[in-house]
């Protein structure tokens, strides 16, 4: 912790949320810590005016009608062009700062020996990548959280830390990108529970790979999880994943669905109900991919205990999955040719400079001082 109270520019005199003002609505429902493992349930505090897509949305009249219609939506321009381009740079220069020989100008230098570890999806998990100062300014773009409190309907909220995407074309070095249609929600806990988000930072046309959304299918989740109960699981390491079989994919043409590849310009935010079934294809170009994820939820809807583990995940500078609740955290140990990375990076090379925004969205400010945090340590963890 030392590190972090010595080297990051946390400037923030966050309040505690007020949460009295606030019309509650009171669902209850179930979570999974890990696999075959239920926890008890968490009260969801959304407000009444917060998105539902069950039907009942009003017309908003901008993209979240796209969102409730289809399952997903792009903000244009939720991040003004010549700050994504700085945000692209600053990707750019953390992978040629492992100095192993990747030079973004020659393509032909990527190869894995060049690069951290990256899968063959462009998922980039180790490294403490996700608490570079890039990736956190991205957080805190007031186009990207300001989408979600639109959603939401509250300013109170968390943000996950996970992966950041940097998907290159024409790889014969590491495995095929294979499809794995799926959800990030489980399939016994329908409804609208999570928007997950990712900023795109490079020009990202039809055939330069990317996401891959099926339209509408979240309007047809109950349905199909009702009817399709039988079929055989795809196996999940947690309960918050469904992969989609053939006879799953069959399922959803049969019933009209159809897949698209989203295009964007840097700075588009693309959203998606995490009902809805995707995953992302590999270039058919030359263009390389470069993507953060971002996904927020209301504060509420996490546990003390949540946002204790999400405090200590930031802390050890590690990731999480999309769900902002931390329930699943990650580690920076990566593997190169069967060993430890002897490149492996335990703590970011530039420590985020938070602001008031991006510190609320750690949830820190939000965590009690009985639910384990004295006064004396929170105070030095925003000095
Ligand atoms: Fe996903």
């Amino acid at each position: 912790m030392s590190s972090r109270r010595s080297t990051s520019s946390v400037q923030s005199n966050p309040t505690q949320p007020n949460s009295a003002n606030r019309t509650m609505s009171t669902t209850t429902t179930t979570t999974t810590a890990a696999a075959g493992q239920t926890v008890p349930l968490k009260v969801n505090y959304r407000s009444p005016n917060a998105l539902k897509a069950d039907g009942s949305d009003p017309v908003y009249g901008d993209w979240r009608d796209d969102l409730v219609r289809d399952g997903f939506a792009v903000v244009k321009g939720a991040i003004a062009r010549d700050r994504a381009d700085k945000y692209a740079d600053a990707m750019y220069s953390w992978l040629e700062g492992f100095k192993l020989g990747f030079d973004r100008n020659d393509l032909s230098t990527v190869h894995k020996d060049k690069l951290p570890h990256i899968t063959e999806k462009g998922m980039c998990l180790q490294y403490a990548v996700t608490h570079e100062d890039f990736a956190w300014s991205i957080r805190g773009e007031p186009g990207v959280v300001e989408a979600f409190e639109k959603v939401y309907d509250t300013q109170d909220l968390i943000v996950s830390f996970d992966a950041v995407n940097f998907g290159f074309p024409n790889r014969t070095d590491i495995p095929k990108n294979v499809p794995w249609p799926h959800q990030d929600q489980d399939p016994l806990l329908p409804g609208f529970r999570c928007l997950q988000g990712l900023v795109n930072l490079l020009p990202n046309g039809p055939k330069d790979g990317g996401l891959i959304v099926c339209k509408g299918g979240h309007r047809l989740s109950e349905q199909f999880h009702e009817e399709m109960k039988d079929e055989p699981k795809i196996p999940a390491w947690t309960n918050e994943w469904f992969g989609f079989t053939e006879n799953g994919m069959n399922w959803l043409a049969d019933h009209g669905c159809e897949w698209e590849k989203l295009s964007a310009e840097p700075g588009d935010l693309l959203l998606w109900d995490s009902r809805t079934p995707h995953y992302n294809l590999s270039s058919e170009t030359t263009q390389p991919r470069f993507a953060i994820y971002t996904c927020y939820m209301p504060v509420a809807d996490a546990t003390q205990e949540d946002l204790l583990r999400k405090k200590d995940a930031l802390e050890r500078w590690v990731g999480t999955t999309h769900w902002p609740n931390a329930r699943h955290t990650g580690s920076n140990v990566a593997k190169r040719d069967g060993e430890d990375d002897p490149h492996n990076r335990f703590e970011p090379v530039n420590k985020p400079r938070m602001n008031e925004r991006t510190f609320k969205l750690t949830g820190i400010p939000y965590i009690k001082p009985e639910a384990g945090m004295s006064a004396v340590e929170e105070s030095a963890v925003r000095s």
